[in-house]
């Protein structure tokens, strides 16, 4: 569970995050909306404490986190991964290896087992066939798999997902999409996907959080944005060029 409580976060005196109220429920697929620069990839900082907020809580795990030390956060990002949009896997090592490198680092077991075990969590994504290429050698969603693959090496209850899809075409969407479903349903996991992929974001949410000018605009599930004559929500699904929404 990660809640948010009353959050804000300036950078200078651009007002990013102006009062973000916001409980994200166990084992539900939430996406996190809105226009490019509103704060998603801040938000969501804030809940694995890579950035503090100026103001508000942070609540994890019926916690509260805001105030933790570093070392201790460590451990909050171990059970709530972020994925970062550009995640880095290590040229030099197979996909294999990769995966196997949290395992090194913070469970002692030997080389040999971290592979065999990162085999598992490569065919939760449907990677298992390339484990021992390299990273140039697969395509950019099947590296995204590959570095989702790597967080959920440490058994998270929460993988957060900052656009998955941003980058993909319309097929490699489709199986991060599939991906997002199946985190979701086979493993349990809580999902948090921040993303402006429209068939991503009305084909897998079960909630939907829009963010407009630092608050929550609008949350609920999908039908309540379809059905939502709001003229910002109208503008951001319609994609229409003029509106209300600044951007
Ligand atoms: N570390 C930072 N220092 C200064 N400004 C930042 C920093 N991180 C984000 N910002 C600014 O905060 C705003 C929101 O950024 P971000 O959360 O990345 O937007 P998005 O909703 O597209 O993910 C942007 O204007 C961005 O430039
Ligand atoms: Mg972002």
């Amino acid at each position: 569970m990660i809640a948010f409580r009353n959050i804000h976060k300036s950078f200078g005196d651009k007002v990013v995050l102006a009062g973000i109220d916001l409980e994200i429920r166990d084992r539900e697929i939430t996406f996190i909306i809105g226009a490019s620069g509103t704060g998603k990839s801040v938000l969501m900082k804030t809940a694995v404490g890579l950035l503090a907020p100026d103001a508000g809580r942070v609540i994890v795990d019926a916690e509260d986190v805001t105030d933790f030390s570093e070392a201790r956060w460590q451990h909050i990002r171990i059970r709530h991964a972020l994925v970062f949009q550009h995640p880095n896997l290590f040229d030099s090592m197979t996909l294999r290896e990769n995966v196997a490198l949290p395992l090194r680092k913070h469970r002692r077991i030997s080389r040999k087992a971290a592979l065999v075990a990162a085999l598992g969590y490569l065919a939760m994504v449907g990677m298992e066939d390339k484990a021992d290429l390299m990273p140039d050698e697969v395509g950019p969603s099947q590296r995204k798999r590959v570095s989702i693959a790597r967080a959920l090496t440490l058994d998270p209850t929460t993988a957060i997902l900052d656009e998955p899809t941003t980058g993909l075409d319309v097929v490699a969407s489709r199986t991060i999409d599939d991906l997002i479903v199946r985190l979701s349903r086979e493993l349990a996991k809580t999902v948090i996907v921040v993303s402006h992929d429209l068939r991503s974001i009305f084909g897998v949410a079960d909630r939907i959080i829009f963010l407009y000018k630092g608050h929550v605009h609008l949350d609920g599930p999908p039908a309540a944005f379809r059905a939502s004559g709001d003229p910002v929500v109208r503008q951001f699904i319609g994609g229409e060029p003029d509106g209300p929404m600044e951007t």
